[in-house]
């Protein structure tokens, strides 16, 4: 049986985007289906791409309570067994983080502990990396406890940052990593492939991931499935 997946998005949901074509693309082999998109923001992309897809979408409760629909509430109409963040920017409800425990997870768009938690999101992640000076920044998915991007990290694939690199340059880098691996690191979660105990591990030999972002898309997946899949 296939994992009943929530997407939990404040953005324009290109992640959601990236997870939904990558099901559709794997099938009848998918471990997972889509069941729930959520959001805090009710005119959020996100929102907007479940409804094409003909996916229950909900805008959640505000912190004023008086609209929408908490989150946990949400996650049992749906019969949710798998909370996916992608792009979402509010902290998860300590009673839905331990309900899920490792059946939650976030996507980074930085090498986690470094760049990360309260207000590192967006832009202002990417120009801490260039301003820091680092020559390799990345993508970490992550298990999500009550701090942000906290929770311990599942897979990271590195991604290099450039000369003349400006955090739009480098965003646009690293999101298209974002998309290639977050789908696969979710299926593989779902299939029971990759947990907190069972991380992806990077090669220690052979071609380094990060050059697979030098030559075409077609390599950047294809590393990816060779180590996430095997
Ligand atoms: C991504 O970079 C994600 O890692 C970050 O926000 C961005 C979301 O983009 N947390 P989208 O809404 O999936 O297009």
């Amino acid at each position: 049986m296939t994992s009943r997946i929530a997407v939990l998005a404040s953005g324009g949901g290109s992640n959601l985007q990236a997870i939904l074509d990558y099901f559709d693309q794997l099938g009848d082999r998918r471990a997972g289906t889509v069941a729930l998109v959520a959001s805090d923001r009710p005119a959020s992309g996100a929102l907007t791409r479940a409804r094409a897809h003909g996916i229950a979408s909900v805008a959640l409760e505000d912190r004023t309570k008086t609209v929408g629909v908490p989150l946990g509430q949400a996650l049992d109409e749906h019969r949710i067994d798998l909370v996916v963040l992608a792009g979402y920017l509010r902290l998860v409800p300590v009673d839905v983080v331990r309900r899920f425990e490792e059946r939650l997870l976030n996507v980074h768009p930085a090498l986690l502990p470094a760049f990360g938690g309260p207000g590192m999101y967006g832009l202002r992640v990417h120009q801490a990396v260039i301003d820091s000076g680092v020559r390799i920044s990345g993508v970490t998915v992550h298990q999500v406890n009550e701090e942000f991007d906290r929770g311990a990290i599942i897979a990271q694939w590195p991604v290099p940052v450039l000369a003349g690199d400006d955090a739009q340059r480098l965003a646009a880098r690293v999101l298209r990593v974002e998309h290639v691996l977050f789908p696969r690191i979710v299926n593989a979660v779902a299939a029971g492939r990759i947990t907190a105990a069972r991380p992806l591990m990077l090669p220690s030999h052979g071609d380094h991931p990060t050059f697979s972002l030098s030559r075409d898309e077609g390599c950047l997946v294809a590393d990816v499935e060779r180590l996430v899949n095997g």
